[in-house]
Parts: C-alpha cells; structure tokens; sequence
C-alpha cells in the first residue's frame, strides 16, 4: 500500500495495542515477508557509507518492530488449520488474531478496542461490523443480544451463509481475542464451508463452554483481499499522505475528468 507492504501495518496495529510477541503464519512463496522484517546488514552497510540516514532509519525501524517469529501453513487447509499451527507458540494463555487482509484505520487500534472489551468482559472477542444482506455470504456472520452499545453477546456464529441463513448482517471481521481451549477444538473440527476447517466453526463449539463478545468497532475497514478493496486503500492512503496528497490529487482529477462517460445501463 504506497510503500510499505500491508502486512506492516498490521504488525503495527498490534504493536500499537500492546503485543510484544508476534508469530506469523506464512505460506509458500512467502519468504518474502521473512526477508522484509529481517535485518540487511549489507543494505545498512551501503546506506551508512552513502550517509543516507533517513532511509537508514527507516529500514532499521522496520527490523526492530518487534520479536517476530514464523511458522509455515504446509497446506492452505483453511484459517482454522492456520491458527493450530500457532498452538505450540501460544500456549496456554490467550491471544491476538489478526488476518492479514483486513486493514482498518483509527486513532485508537481496532485490536486496542477489542482488548478494551476484554479487560472489561474476559473470556472471547470478536470484532464485527453490519454488512449490507447481500455480502453476508463472504463473512463469518453472528446471531447475538446486545448487551452495551456496539457490544453484543454472541449467541451462534455461522461461515459464509447464504442471505437465506444468515441469523443477522453482524460480519466477523479480521481482529479475534481467543483463548487456548480453542486448539483442542480445531484438533478436531470437521472441514466446514469451501471444504476447509473453518475457525468460524471451531468458536461455535468454543460457544458452548466458553462466553464470545463481538465488538463493533470505530474506524474504516479496507478488505485488501479484494481488488477493488485493495485500490481503495491505495488511493485514499496515498491521499493521506502529506507528501505525496499535491501531486497526487491533481493527477486523480485529470483522471477522473478524462473517463469516459458511464455507459453501463446497470449502474
Ligand atoms: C475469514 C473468516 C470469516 C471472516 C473473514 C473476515 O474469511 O473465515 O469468518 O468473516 O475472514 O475477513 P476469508 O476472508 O478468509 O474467506
């Protein structure tokens, strides 16, 4: 996004809400990532000698985010087999999810949020936001009660519902509080929708034993996962952007003005 992979910002959103440890589970053809967060002693070596210590700075911030560790999903079997494989690193206490295609941008961090209604709640959160009917068959939805504004007390969870069975438009979005009994739960769920093993499912068993809130959180959310989604968050980053907004925004007008007239009958 601009110049800085998406998934930095993530990592930041968690640094900003307190988490100091952070795995990373990648799939093949991801080193990438490993490559971006590490250290390039001989790229530091170059900007020194040049004296270019801004970019120094820049590139050395980035490699003491935090203490980031990885783990490699051997096979894309789902985001709930993705979870188990951070089991061994988390342990028996609870933790921050966050998925890699959901940005949202706030003063306060979505996660900060989430953890606020955990310190108030305990047990599990889960971020949601109201989607329009038409879109709730590509999220996680919930049935719930509210219980305090923008707080609900999750009743049922359902993955990728038709508009048909879906129990509301509350949409799960990227940014969970979940506690370790999860783990045994995955160990042994069933593949659900898309033939994967669905985290959905496994917080709907974790419902019988255990208390989930959803959490409407403030802020704009940009589902980067999707090419629309993703060009929005470009741009509007971009125009964000003290050093980049002039220019850019000029450029966006001259675009704007020479489309072409609409000529799709639908829209
Ligand atoms: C995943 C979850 C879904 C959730 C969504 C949020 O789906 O399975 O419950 O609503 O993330 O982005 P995916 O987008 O990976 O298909």
């Amino acid at each position: 996004i601009v110049d800085k992979p998406a998934i930095q910002f993530i990592i930041e959103e968690a640094i900003q809400s307190g988490i100091e440890e952070i795995l990373i589970i990648t799939g093949r053809n991801k080193r990438a990532i490993e490559d971006h967060f590490d250290r390039s002693l001989e790229l530091e070596a170059v900007l020194e000698h040049k004296g270019n210590w801004e970019l120094l700075e820049e590139i050395r911030y980035i490699s003491d985010l935090a203490d980031i560790h990885y783990v490699r999903q051997k096979e894309a079997k789902g985001l709930g087999h993705a979870v188990y494989c951070a089991r061994k690193f988390v342990g028996q206490e609870p933790f921050a999810l966050l998925l890699g295609d959901d940005l949202v941008v706030h003063e306060e961090p979505c996660l900060k949020q989430l953890l606020r209604v955990y310190q108030q709640f305990g047990g599990n959160v889960i971020a949601l936001q109201s989607v329009p009917r038409e879109q709730v068959s590509s999220y996680g939805v919930v049935a719930s009660r509210v219980i305090a504004p923008g707080t609900h007390q999750i009743t049922d969870l359902v993955e990728k519902p038709t508009r048909e069975e879906a129990p509301s438009n509350y949409a799960i979005m990227g940014r969970y509080i979940i506690q370790p009994e999860i783990f045994d739960i995955l160990a042994t769920t069933a593949p659900g929708r898309g033939g994967e093993i669905q985290l959905t499912d496994a917080l709907k068993t974790l419902l019988d034993s255990q208390s989930i809130i959803g959490y409407e959180f403030q802020g704009k959310r940009y589902d980067i996962g999707d090419k629309l989604g993703f060009l929005a968050a470009t741009v509007e980053f971009a125009l964000a952007r003290e050093d980049l907004v002039r220019d850019f925004s000029k450029y966006l007008r001259q675009v704007v003005n020479n489309l072409p007239q609409e000529t799709d009958p639908t829209a």
